[in-house]
Parts: C-alpha cells; structure tokens; sequence
C-alpha cells in the first residue's frame, strides 16, 4: 500500500490566523510527524509526501529559506526515532539545487535507517513529475522502452530508493482538487482524495477517514467490475 499526500494549505492556515506563512509551514511539520506515525501503525509500506516542488523555488527567499530549515531539522531530529521505529527515509527529487550541507544530512539519514523495513517514509523536495519524467525519457533508449525499464529510469533520476512503485492512495489537503506536477506517471491508477481541511489541521482522524474513503473505492484498472455474486434463483412453487 502506497499512500502518497499533497500537504497543502500551511500558508492559509497561519494567514487566517493573522501569522506568518512560515509559522504554518513550521507547524505543519508537527502533522507530518503525528501523520508519518499513524500511517506506520496502519500498516502503510510507503508514504510519500510533497514537502517542496521545484515550482516553490519561485516563492520569496524567506519562506524557502525556513521550508530548508525546517527539512534539515526534520532529518536530524527524526532519524533516531526512524531507526527506533522500523521507518527508512528517502528524499525524492533532484539534488543539485538543495544546499551541499542539506544533501550531506539527506545521504546520512538514508543511510542510517536504510535497514528500516516497516515503513518507506520518502520526502519529495524540489521535485517535479515533467522534470522526472522528461530526464528518465532521455535515460531509456529505443528499443527499451518498456514501462519496467522507463520506471527503473524514473527512480534512477529522482533518487527513489528502493524504487517505488505505483501510488494506491493520493491524498491531498487545502480544499484544492488538482494534482500539481506529482507523481504523474505514479499515480496512473491512485484513487484520489481530496479533503478541505488545511494541513496542519489534518490529523489522525481524518487520515483515517481517507483511508476507509479508498477502502470503498472499487479499483478496476481499466477493466470491468468484478461478477457480482450470481442472484438466488427462488423456485416457482405452485400455489
Ligand atoms: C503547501 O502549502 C506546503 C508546502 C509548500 C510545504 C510543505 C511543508 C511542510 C508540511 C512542513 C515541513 C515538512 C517536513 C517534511 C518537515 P502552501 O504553503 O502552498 O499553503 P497555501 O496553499 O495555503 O498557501
């Protein structure tokens, strides 16, 4: 089970609140720890979350500035309770445009809790799905290109490791309903949810109601319904 969630809606929270955009984004980190928790209980085997898209760049210098900060503090602060708790850690997205000493901090905590096999938890950050999958295109030449060898291609270039499969579950917050460049080729046959609540107020409860919400989705991939059991055939009696 693959759960992948678009944490939307910091920035109105704290703006409704009359606070700065980053103190929601700083509590929003709170979400994810409490979320990332609930969804190792639950059995969840991957969780991807979008923590910052390569469009985010074009926000103002401070507010990607404490988005950074907060990752880094994150990272370092988590990977004790990762190990302790069966989670493996993997940032997705490209590298080169991420502060050296981030990428240091990223390469230690994957490879701290690489063992961790309970929950996959992996970070997108300056991540874009066009990007990922425009350089994973130039990776596979003709004559290989199957979807097997185009998706070892895709990992190979956003760093996904262990390479991921398909999205079951796409969760997105903050009222908005549109997919935001990611995990496009992932997500081919994810069951979408979209819930009003901003991030920081997403909480156990309400994941929990995503969950059974795809619980009673009917995935067909294409194909048609499962045959319904066959109707009880009542014998005519003669009256
Ligand atoms: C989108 O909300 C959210 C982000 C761009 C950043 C997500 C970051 C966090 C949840 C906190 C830190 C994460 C980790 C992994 C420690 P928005 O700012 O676009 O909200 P808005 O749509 O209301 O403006």
């Amino acid at each position: 089970m693959h759960v992948a969630i678009i944490m939307d809606g910091n920035g109105r929270w704290a703006e409704r609140r009359g606070l700065n955009r980053t103190l929601g984004h700083q509590v929003g980190a709170r979400t994810v720890r409490r979320i990332v928790e609930a969804a190792a209980r639950s059995g969840i085997e991957v969780l991807t979350l979008y923590a910052f898209s390569s469009d985010n760049w074009s926000r103002p210098s401070t507010e990607v500035a404490s988005l950074m900060r907060l990752f880094r503090r994150y990272l370092q602060s988590e990977v004790a309770r990762c190990v302790e708790n069966g989670i493996r850690l993997n940032v997705i997205g490209r590298r080169d445009r991420l502060d050296p000493d981030l990428v240091r901090i990223i390469e230690q905590a994957e490879r701290v809790t690489a063992e961790g096999a309970r929950l996959t938890l992996r970070l997108a950050v300056d991540y874009s799905a066009r990007d990922a999958i425009v350089s994973a295109a130039a990776l596979t030449p003709v004559g290989h290109r199957s979807r097997d060898e185009f998706a070892k291609n895709l990992a190979a270039v956003t760093h996904s490791s262990p390479a991921v499969s398909l999205v079951d579950l796409l969760i997105r917050t903050g009222g908005e309903r549109r997919l935001s460049d990611f995990l496009l080729w992932e997500c081919a046959y994810a069951e979408l949810v979209f819930v009003d609540q901003y991030w920081p107020d997403f909480d156990e409860a309400a994941f929990a109601a995503a969950l059974r919400e795809f619980e009673r989705r009917e995935r067909r991939y294409g194909s048609v319904a499962a045959s319904p059991p066959a109707p009880q055939v009542v014998p005519l009696v003669n009256r």
